[in-house]
């Protein structure tokens, strides 16, 4: 039989060395954060509360490629280089002329990309000498692989779970626990911000940004501890441009490019990680279209204003230049629970604001048959925030049939979904409704940063 490749692999040799900095590159440079009590722009000791130095040197950095550490390296070769992978069956399904392959992170320990961020921020933590880390989690696969990364550089790791992932992932809390984190339901009675949280409504279902806020309070008020974020900020894109910049390569040795780049948007770290290495060729003059997949229920960069916000719900944090759809805003309880997030990342947003990509967003039917249509063709359950970036290829194989163009089409396939059928279980079930936000609630959101400086 003759054999058609599927997968493409590196040797542990020829993982990359250093990440890539799209800071370097940008056209327009980001704009600064601010700090919201000066409205100057954010200073390294305004973050040395919550960040340590080395990392905030690395979020300020413009140098173009920046040398992984041979203990973070030794570390991510537990699970990298991770395969670049060939979607036959999906192809011949969707009757597409179109080369559709992934980039599977899902092959990590705890199921997605997020340890790439993860390993990096506990070693620098660690150099930095400290002892530990809280953050927030969303899926828990921010929670799970942070609480994995502290395991392996001996730090102490504390999480707080927006409450409806709590409650429909007890696996994740448990994966967590397993590697030593510990683990509880945000908004929750630990801080002084949750406890506000709670008194106005028992029931909060919480959200990424109240999450954060808990974090950050929590961090700031206990010894040797630090926050650590596994989103939005630049030094997060930064750690993930290593799954591009093994795709460059993987690319380069089958004598292929994609003219498609797909990744999901929740603060937009996977989605940096597999296209930035690419939008630095885009930028020197590539043909190659970059696409930001995002829920109709939380529309960041499709609806929102480009503007000043805060990153977290209490306004704890530096204002962000980002798409936005105000930090009180509260998304509605769709699966994708690691896209329920009212900013994007600064660098993800100028780029976007700048044409470099596109951003496009999807409703939580569409995306559930995406992913049922990849599990059952190519076999691997996606995580319910994977599957926007699943429907957005497809759109894009669908497109490339009628046009009757052979394109290559890459996507970012960020993690698994084993532990989120709950979200499959009521897909199947019929109980699953789409939720497009109506104009008034964006607008009732917005209104509450108009006071905030302008762009
Ligand atoms: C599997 C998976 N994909 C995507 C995301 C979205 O985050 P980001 O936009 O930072 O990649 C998450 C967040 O929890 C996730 O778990």
């Amino acid at each position: 039989m003759k054999i058609d490749v599927r997968k493409f692999n590196l040797s542990d040799a020829e993982i990359p060395r250093q990440w890539y900095n799209i800071a370097a590159d940008m056209p327009n440079p980001m704009q600064p954060p601010l700090n919201p009590a000066t409205g100057k722009p954010a200073t390294a000791e305004d973050l040395a509360p919550v960040f340590p130095m080395n990392l905030i040197e690395q979020e300020m950095s413009t140098e173009q490629y920046i040398d992984i550490p041979d203990k973070v390296l030794e570390k991510l070769l537990i699970y990298r280089p991770t395969p670049l992978k060939r979607a036959y069956a999906l192809e011949q399904y969707l009757k597409t002329p179109a080369k559709i392959y992934y980039k599977d992170e899902s092959v990590s320990p705890a199921g997605s990309h997020k340890p790439n961020t993860a390993i990096a921020q506990a070693y620098y933590n660690k150099e930095f000498g400290i002892k530990r880390l809280t953050t927030e989690t969303g899926a828990g696969q921010w929670g799970s692989a942070l609480s994995f990364s502290c395991a392996l550089f001996g730090l102490e790791c504390k999480v707080y779970m927006v409450r409806v992932s709590y409650d429909q992932k007890p696996y994740r809390r448990l994966m967590m626990q397993t590697w030593g984190g510990k683990c509880i339901p945000s908004p929750s009675q630990e801080t002084n911000f949750g406890r506000k949280m709670l008194a106005e409504d028992p029931n909060c279902p919480g959200s990424l940004g109240i999450a954060i806020s808990e974090a950050i309070e929590d961090a700031v008020t206990s010894k040797d501890t630090r926050y650590s974020l596994g989103s939005v900020l630049n030094h997060v894109m930064l750690h993930q441009t290593i799954i591009g910049l093994e795709a460059l390569k993987q690319f380069a040795q089958i004598n292929d490019y994609p003219d498609v780049v797909v990744g999901c948007v929740g603060g937009g770290s996977n989605f940096a990680g597999i296209s930035f290495p690419f939008l630095r060729d885009k930028i020197y003059g590539k043909q190659v279209k970059v696409i930001a997949a995002e829920p109709t229920a939380c529309p960041t960069l499709t609806r929102g204003p480009f503007a000043y916000d805060f990153g977290d719900t209490a306004a704890t944090t530096p204002l962000l230049p980002m798409y936005t759809l105000g930090h009180n805003f509260m998304p509605p309880t769709i699966h994708a629970g690691g896209l329920r997030y009212h900013g994007a990342s600064p660098l993800v947003s100028q780029l976007v604001r700048d044409k470099l990509i596109e951003a496009r967003s999807y409703d939580q039917l569409t995306t559930y048959e995406a992913g049922i249509l990849f599990a059952r063709t190519e076999g691997q359950i996606p995580a319910p925030e994977t599957c926007h970036a699943i429907a957005a290829a497809i759109e894009e194989a669908k497109l490339a049939k009628e046009e009757g163009i052979e394109k290559t089409i890459l996507f970012n396939y960020s993690g698994h979904g084993l532990l989120d059928l709950t979200g499959y279980s009521k897909y199947l079930e019929g109980d699953l409704t789409d939720f497009t936000l109506p104009e008034e609630e964006i607008k009732r959101a917005i209104a509450a940063i108009s006071d905030l400086p302008r762009i």
